[in-house]
């Protein structure tokens, strides 16, 4: 049986928790170091946060305080819009090491493809961005790194200048919102495909197929959502700062969806919203 230490292999054969702790949307402080802890304390091994959450240094003190090696967590950060370029990253991740109070990384993303400062050359400014990474990344100070709300047209034109495939893609998966294309480009590449939102940032709880497929087996429409995120071969990272939900979306490994159930849930549209475009957010 899988569990929250179960891994899958990136391309580079880092090993990646098979679900990660969410921290959007979690403010700095003592609700994000409660929050950590009781993760932590419930088994998950695998945080996601960013700069751009506010919130490193209280993500960075909860898992000091667990005691746990810090090579016993997966720990992801994000490069956020303002600090796309090459000096500008290679700044913006050491300000988020020494915010995180860690010596390396698990995983660095480019957080957005597109940001408005830089819209009419995000081509050139991503190429320069990926090279730091690509420098991070080789120096040792981060074990592999990514994107996030990459589609397939700004994966393709950052694999003209890369040397290094990125071997994670996060974007919003989440029943009723899945980019086929970006899916089947990123698997096409062995990009693993992180899913945020797995619980469409608290819409799919009103979904009457989930609820429908949740009383049928017995279970809550978190975990419905998140064990079909799973089985599709995503990595979903739920967000709670409840403790009983938190250990609520870790059991999640004790039953299976029936190719029905999952064809059910894959025919759900419009349920819960949909991405952002990545070209025309205005950050
Ligand atoms: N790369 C990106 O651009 C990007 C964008 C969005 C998100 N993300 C990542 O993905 C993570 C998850 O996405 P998300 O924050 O949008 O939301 P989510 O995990 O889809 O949903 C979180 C919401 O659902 C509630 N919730 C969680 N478990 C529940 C349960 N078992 N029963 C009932 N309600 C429950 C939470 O409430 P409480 O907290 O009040 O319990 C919160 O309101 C983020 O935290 C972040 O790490 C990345």
């Amino acid at each position: 049986m899988q569990s929250l230490t179960s891994t899958y292999h990136l391309s580079n054969g880092v090993t990646i928790p098979i679900v990660g702790f969410g921290t959007w949307q979690m403010e700095d402080g003592p609700t994000t170091v409660h929050a950590v802890h009781t993760a932590i304390e419930t088994g998950y091994r695998h945080i996601d946060t960013a700069a751009a959450y506010q919130n490193e240094g209280s993500v960075g003190k909860a898992i000091r305080e667990s005691g746990l090696a810090r090579s016993d967590v997966f720990l992801t950060t994000k490069l956020q819009n303002r600090d796309h370029g090459y000096q500008a990253t290679h700044d913006a991740f050491k300000r988020s090491l020494q915010a995180l109070g860690v010596s390396y990384l698990d995983l660095y993303l480019i957080h957005w493809p597109n940001p408005i400062a830089f819209r009419d050359r995000w081509q050139t400014v991503n190429a320069e961005t990926w090279r730091a990474f690509e420098e991070l990344y080789e120096a040792g100070l981060v074990r592999s790194i990514g994107v996030s709300n990459f589609r397939p047209h700004h994966l393709e034109t950052l694999s003209q200048s890369a040397r290094i495939i990125p071997m994670v893609n996060q974007i919003r998966l989440c029943p009723g919102d899945v980019d086929l294309k970006t899916v089947d480009y990123s698997r096409a590449q062995n990009i693993q495909l992180e899913a945020y939102s797995p619980l469409g940032t608290g819409l799919v709880f009103d979904v009457p197929d989930l609820q429908s497929v949740a009383q049928k087996k017995n279970r809550t429409v978190a975990q419905i959502a998140l064990r079909w995120s799973l089985q599709k071969g995503f990595l979903p990272l739920p967000k709670s700062t409840t403790p009983a939900r938190i250990v609520e979306n870790a059991d999640v490994f004790d039953f299976d969806l029936t190719q029905e159930e999952i064809n059910q849930i894959d025919n759900l549209t419009d349920c819960c919203d949909q991405a952002l475009d990545p070209d025309k957010t205005n950050f």
